[in-house]
């Protein structure tokens, strides 16, 4: 990192660790990861960065988002945003694994490089290995001037600011935010509507203020930890869109926290791990407002009728009495909801990580930035 931490040039601000401050400052980075990239005329995103005109956008067949760790799956949150908006074909695969199974380079595809950092040594060599097949390759990247961001050449650059916190949090935010925006530029120059873009718009607009609204559920969020920090293992479940967000609040508790917790498709889990709930195993499930709000209530109905304690993180009204503990969300633009709903996530793994006495901004084994393989 190029911050000069004992100079105390970039400090904590009264925070009492980096991963604090930075969770306060996302509403912040979000307005700036927006700033002048929104087309209200053209209901559109302006992303100079990009280096691709109409014609190129529209030679985009396939889209696929590479990353590591919490990049990954936000690289997925992407996928998700960019087959809904663009109705392109997306997907999102780790970084660590591309180079090693000789893939199949497509020059319909456009990649895209996820990475805070821009030095993570897994996700330079799938650039490189891409680069040397002649993919189509663009950085998703914070740090300006980083391996990765010279590597690719053109991309959009993150705007998060500093991050020290090794656990991430509002980079993978302005991922989330950037994905959108490239989802919505990809839609608006094949089927998206006008009308539909404008609702994306408005709804990254309000973005910043849902932020502050889930932020400010802290305290009930850090009775919750409270209360479940004695559990070894955790669910995070989640269905479609709700997927991905349950992947990175599992790793989130994982890296602070040391809790063991699995993410798992919510319609898997009759599939086999079922069998591992009772009392002991709490499961967090994401509800975001989307066509199967049903099924995942269905699905927290079956696990509390096995005895497992429920906790719902939702942007929805739900049934009384469906979840032992429900933290509730504004609603807004639904299909921005993944961005939203991550934010309670960061603060269970915060909190629980407080309740247990780790070292929030030092967790064992970690780095922020793995440049080796
Ligand atoms: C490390 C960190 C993770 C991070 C990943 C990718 O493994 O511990 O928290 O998500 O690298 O980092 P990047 O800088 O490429 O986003």
């Amino acid at each position: 990192t190029t911050v000069d931490l004992e100079s105390g040039s970039y400090g904590l601000d009264g925070h009492p660790d980096f991963m604090r401050k930075e969770m306060a400052e996302q509403p912040e980075a979000v307005r700036r990861a927006l700033r002048g990239r929104l087309d209200t005329r053209f209901a559109t995103a302006h992303l100079g960065g990009l280096d691709l005109d109409p014609v190129a956008l529209r030679s985009v067949r396939r889209v696929k988002f590479l990353g590591c760790g919490s990049a990954y799956y936000a690289g997925q949150i992407g996928a998700g945003l960019v087959e809904s908006l663009a109705r392109i074909p997306a997907d999102a695969e780790p970084a660590s694994e591309f180079r090693y199974r000789n893939p199949v380079v497509d020059p319909d595809t456009l990649y895209v490089a996820v990475s805070q950092s821009g030095e993570t040594l897994d996700t330079l060599a799938a650039v490189q290995e891409l680069r040397r097949k002649g993919g189509r390759v663009i950085g998703a990247v914070n740090v300006v001037g980083s391996a990765i961001a010279r590597e690719c050449g053109s991309g959009v650059f993150l705007h998060a600011g500093p991050e020290i916190s090794v656990a991430s949090t509002k980079a993978v935010t302005t991922m989330g935010v950037s994905f959108a925006m490239l989802a919505l530029l990809l839609g608006r120059v094949r089927d998206l509507s006008a009308a539909a873009g404008a609702r994306v718009v408005a709804g990254l607009q309000a973005l910043p203020e849902r932020i502050e609204a889930a932020l400010a559920l802290d305290d009930e969020i850090a009775g919750i930890a409270s209360r479940y920090a004695s559990a070894r293992h955790m669910f995070f479940l989640g269905r479609v869109s709700g997927w991905p967000v349950a992947r990175e609040g599992a790793q989130k508790l994982k890296e602070v926290s040391y809790v063991h917790a699995e993410a798992y498709q919510a319609a898997e889990l009759k599939h086999g791990p079922i069998a591992l709930i009772d009392k002991d195993m709490p499961s967090v499930v994401i509800v975001p407002d989307d066509d199967i709000v049903v099924k995942n209530v269905s699905t927290m109905e079956q696990i509390r009728a096995r005895g497992g304690p429920v906790i719902a993180v939702t942007t929805v009204d739900l049934p009384a009495g469906v979840a032992d503990e429900v933290v509730r969300v504004p609603r807004g633009e639904a299909v921005l909801d993944p961005l939203v709903l991550g934010i309670p996530l960061q603060l269970l793994a915060y909190h629980t990580a407080a309740a247990l006495g780790r070292d929030i901004d030092k967790p064992r084994n970690l780095a922020k930035s793995v440049t080796v393989e």
